[in-house]
């Protein structure tokens, strides 16, 4: 049991290592994705209380046109009836950021 285990870390490490030289945006790509999956979809997939709906160009723009600042700060201290994060408890500012240009397109 615990040498099949040792052997599945070796796995997933060498394939980390694999994709540490030539694949990073894709690794990041799908850390952005299961936080969205996890928080922000339960909310902004359907438009949940009014939230802007994922893909939504026009409802999003004049959101957007806030700046980035505005963006984090609602998104961090939660927004009207958004919760604070948004859910996410452990995103960082730069997941905010990729996570609301997620939903904008
Ligand atoms: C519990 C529901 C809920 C969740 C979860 C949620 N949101 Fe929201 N969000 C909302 C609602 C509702 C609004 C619209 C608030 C309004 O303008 O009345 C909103 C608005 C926003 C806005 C626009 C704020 C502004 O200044 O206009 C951003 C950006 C945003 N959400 C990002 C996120 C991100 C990123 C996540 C995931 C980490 C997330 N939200 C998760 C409900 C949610």
């Amino acid at each position: 049991m615990i040498k099949l285990h040792s052997k599945i870390k070796l796995h997933s490490s060498a394939v980390l290592l694999l994709c540490f030289a030539s694949c990073p945006s894709i690794a990041d790509e799908s850390a952005i994705e299961e936080k969205y999956q996890k928080a922000c979809k339960i909310c902004h997939e359907a438009g949940l209380m009014a939230a802007p709906t994922v893909g939504d160009a026009a409802a999003w723009a004049p959101r957007l046109a806030q700046g980035n600042e505005v963006l984090l700060k609602h998104v961090k201290e939660g927004f009207k009836t958004m919760p604070p994060k948004g859910m996410c408890t452990d995103c960082t500012d730069e997941e905010f950021l990729k996570l609301i240009d997620r939903m904008a397109k």
